[in-house]
């Protein structure tokens, strides 16, 4: 069983993914974490995240010493992260472990759940089960404020949301693995409910899926 999450940023795709892995005894990747490593490699590195030949060779050198960074998270390496994520050698870098990891999760588990922007339309198009998430993005970016001074780290509200709203406009824009919902996802939208809501909701969707197929 794969599950694929997807969605624009802060929508709760990383908590519905953990809750759904947690549920059904699967594995769970956060491919947005790939391509933040991929952005935070080229920002730590004086380089440019826009330029596709530095992208590319940090995208083919990935090791897994960034993914515990403190800067991970920040907004700062989202917006690398999406620079690295609209050129396509970077993209096609990361897709095999992506794709490998769905296929042959670890841990001897019997599938994996992946949260993303194309995870239901390029990395993993032949599940049936897709779900994506969206929700305004205020209450977006308040969730966004509230995880980040979870973290000790302080953030404005309007400024998050500027940030966020590019960010989704660049994702969203691009020419190769767009953010769009895949034809048949369950699109969801959580801004009127809580972490429970929103499982209970995506557990249904996945039964009723199991039921038919
Ligand atoms: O999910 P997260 O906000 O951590 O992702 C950071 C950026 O990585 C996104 O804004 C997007 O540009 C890119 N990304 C992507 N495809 C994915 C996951 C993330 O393009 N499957």
């Amino acid at each position: 069983m794969i599950i694929a999450v997807d969605g624009p940023a802060a929508a709760g795709k990383g908590t519905l993914a953990r809750n759904l892995a947690r549920h059904f005894g699967l594995a769970y990747l956060d491919t947005g974490a790939l391509y933040r490593a991929v952005g935070l490699a080229v920002l730590e590195s004086g380089g440019d995240p826009h330029d596709p030949e530095t992208a590319t060779s940090a995208a083919k050198q990935l090791g897994f010493d960034l993914f515990d960074h403190p800067d991970l998270r920040n907004e700062a390496t989202g917006e690398a992260a999406s620079a690295v994520a609209a050129i396509p050698a970077v993209r096609e870098a990361l897709l095999s472990f992506q794709r490998t990891f769905a296929e042959n999760p670890p841990g001897e588990r019997g599938g994996a759940v992946l949260d993303g922007r194309d995870i239901g339309t390029v990395v993993c198009p032949e599940t049936p089960f897709k779900i994506f998430l969206v929700a305004d993005p205020a209450v977006r970016a308040e969730r966004r404020v509230k995880e980040l001074r979870n973290r000790g780290v302080e953030a404005i509200s309007a400024e998050i949301l500027r940030d966020m709203e590019h960010r989704d406009a660049q994702d969203k824009s691009r020419t190769i693995s767009p953010l769009v919902p895949a034809r048949d996802a369950f699109v969801l939208d959580t801004t009127e409910l809580d972490a429970d809501a929103v499982f209970a909701a995506a557990v249904d969707f996945v039964n009723a899926k199991n039921g038919m197929n």
